[in-house]
């Protein structure tokens, strides 16, 4: 599918931003943890669809945030994304040879190196958002940080991995609340602090916060439940990755549940629901909805 203009345009430049960043902070050592920042090299640089740094830029756009301060913050949950994968790629995971249209990491290096470039992205995630750079006030950093801690610890990223793990292996036959719980944790979390990234950023205040996550919670579980179709019937070339894996895994999804034509039907109405959040902004909320149609029509 070829993206819209707007859409297109500011996804290479988002996408060219973060590999900047990457390649300046993963800078090779020439000593003997070469392997390692080669592999976070690998994982980081150069692929994926950069969703989440888009997300905070194209929010950070509604509340005047300078764009070099989102590009930093919304690197920082891209790292911690490329984290994420890695260890889900994992053997002991979900076990994947492909990511990006690349070998994964453990098959490329191996799972040691594959565990410590994931701890390393992680960790310096934080590095990316404590620092000065990233904002000139400490409590806005300090909020930065609180808020990516939660969204990819156990109340979050983390935790959502464990359920989709634990109903997996018990063949567990989740009801419709139970699946968007575990989609809200697992992937949603890392979607909402992308947009929730932005409004730190412009320092906007809490219960003014209440339309943008109504619409990231909206995008977050449309993204997933798009994630679930393309593991369905999408094509594994364009994916750049192993697809129609979920179902022989006993991954409980909104596919497994309802059947590809609802949930196709539900992640539709979830945009819907998400660009409705966006009423009372005018053409700067474009971009947002541009991502937000895109979050479900995509094919990779
Ligand atoms: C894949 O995320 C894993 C999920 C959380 C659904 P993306 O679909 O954003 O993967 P990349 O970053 O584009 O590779
Ligand atoms: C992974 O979900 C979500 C993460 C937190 C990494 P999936 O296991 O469905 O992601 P893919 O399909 O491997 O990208
Ligand atoms: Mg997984
Ligand atoms: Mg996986
Ligand atoms: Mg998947």
């Amino acid at each position: 599918m070829s993206l819209p203009p707007l859409l297109g345009t500011e996804a290479d430049r988002v996408g060219n931003s973060v590999d900047a960043l990457f390649k300046g902070i993963l800078e090779v050592p020439g000593d003997r943890r070469d392997t390692l920042y080669e592999a976070m090299r690998h994982a980081a640089i150069g692929g994926g669809k950069r969703m989440r740094p888009l997300l905070t830029v194209a929010a950070a756009r509604l509340f005047n945030v300078p764009d070099a301060r989102a590009i930093r913050a919304g690197t920082a949950i891209e790292a911690i994304h490329v984290y994420s994968l890695i260890h889900d790629d994992l053997p002991c995971m979900d076990d994947d040879d492909l990511r990006r249209g690349k070998p994964t990491v453990h098959k490329a290096f191996d799972e040691c190196t594959a565990v410590l470039a994931g701890d390393s992205l992680y960790a310096l995630a934080f590095e990316l958002a404590a620092n000065p750079k990233t904002h000139d006030s400490d409590h806005v950093r300090a909020e930065l940080c609180l808020a990516l801690a939660k969204a990819s610890g156990p109340n979050g990223m983390a935790g959502g991995q464990m359920m989709d793990l634990v109903a997996g292996a018990e063949k567990d036959a989740l009801d419709l609340g139970a699946i968007t719980r575990l989609q809200q944790l697992k992937t949603g979390a890392m979607i909402e602090v992308s947009v929730e990234a932005a409004c730190i950023l412009g320092q906007i205040r809490p219960d003014q916060r209440t339309p943008y996550h109504g619409y990231a919670r909206n995008v977050g579980l449309a993204f997933q439940i798009a994630d679930d179709l393309l593991d369905h019937s999408g094509d594994e070339d364009k994916a750049g990755k192993r697809l129609q894996k979920d179902a022989d895994a006993g991954k409980a999804t909104f596919v497994s549940l309802m059947g590809e034509d609802k949930a196709r039907e539900q992640a539709r109405m979830l945009v819907d629901q998400a660009i409705e959040h966006l009423d009372k902004h005018g053409e700067e909320a474009d971009l947002l909805r541009a991502i937000a149609r895109y979050a479900v029509e995509r094919d990779r």
